[in-house]
C-alpha cells in the first residue's frame, strides 16, 4: 500500500504575524512537500474550481460565507479512488477554526474505512482547533492520528518538527 499527501493551500496575499505579504507557495503546500520528500508519498492538491480571491480580506469573507452555508465548493479534479493508499497525510490551513470547506468536498467523496489519516494544519495562532475530531466525524471508519500544527509564519524553519511528527 502507498502513502498519499492530500492538501489544500492558497498562495497570493496572506497575513504573517502582523503584516500582509504576497507569496508564490502557500504555507501548507510547503509542509506537504516536506512530508512528500521524507516519506516518498505522492501529492494531491485540493483546488477549488472557483478559487478564493488573491486579496486576503476578500478571501476571509468568502471562506466565512462558505463555512456559514456549510458549502461544498466544486473541485478542479479528484483522484479516481483512494484504494491503493492506506496512510493519508491530510494538510490544510486553519480557516475560521475549521477546515476549508473544499476539504470537506474531498472528504465526503470517499469511503474512509480502514484508512489512517494524519492531519497537519498551518495557522496563525489557533492551532488545530479541534479539526482532528471534525475529520474523525466526517471520515467514518478511519483512524485519525495525532495532528501536527505549525504556525504559518514558522513553516520555513519547521522541517525538524515535521520529521519528528512523522517518526511518531
Ligand atoms: C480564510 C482564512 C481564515 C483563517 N482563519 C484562521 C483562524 O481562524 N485561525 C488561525 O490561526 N489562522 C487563520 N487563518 C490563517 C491561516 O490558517 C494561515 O495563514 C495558514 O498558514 C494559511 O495556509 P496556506 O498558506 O497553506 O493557505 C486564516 C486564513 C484565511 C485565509
Amino acid at each position: 500500500m502507498e502513502k498519499l499527501v492530500v492538501f489544500y493551500s492558497r498562495a497570493d496575499e496572506n497575513y504573517f504575524g502582523g503584516q500582509y505579504r504576497f507569496v508564490e507557495v502557500g504555507n501548507t503546500e510547503k509542509v506537504a512537500h516536506m512530508i512528500g520528500e521524507a516519506t516518498g508519498a505522492e501529492l494531491f492538491k485540493i483546488e477549488q474550481k472557483e478559487p478564493y480571491s488573491p486579496n486576503y480580506k476578500r478571501c476571509i469573507d468568502q471562506a466565512m460565507a462558505d463555512k456559514r452555508a456549510n458549502a461544498r465548493p466544486e473541485l478542479v479534479e479528484m483522484p479516481e479512488s483512494l484504494d491503493g493508499y492506506d496512510e493519508i497525510y491530510l494538510g490544510y490551513p486553519n480557516y475560521w477554526g475549521d477546515l476549508p470547506m473544499a476539504v470537506y468536498t474531498f472528504l465526503d467523496a470517499f469511503d474512509w474505512t480502514g484508512k489512517n489519516i494524519h492531519p497537519f494544519c498551518t495557522h496563525e495562532g489557533s492551532g488545530l482547533s479541534g479539526t482532528e475530531q471534525k475529520i474523525a466525524r466526517t471520515c467514518k471508519g478511519a483512524r485519525v492520528a495525532d495532528g501536527l500544527a505549525i504556525c504559518g509564519s514558522d513553516v520555513d524553519s519547521s522541517e525538524n518538527l515535521v520529521l519528528r511528527w512523522l517518526g511518531q
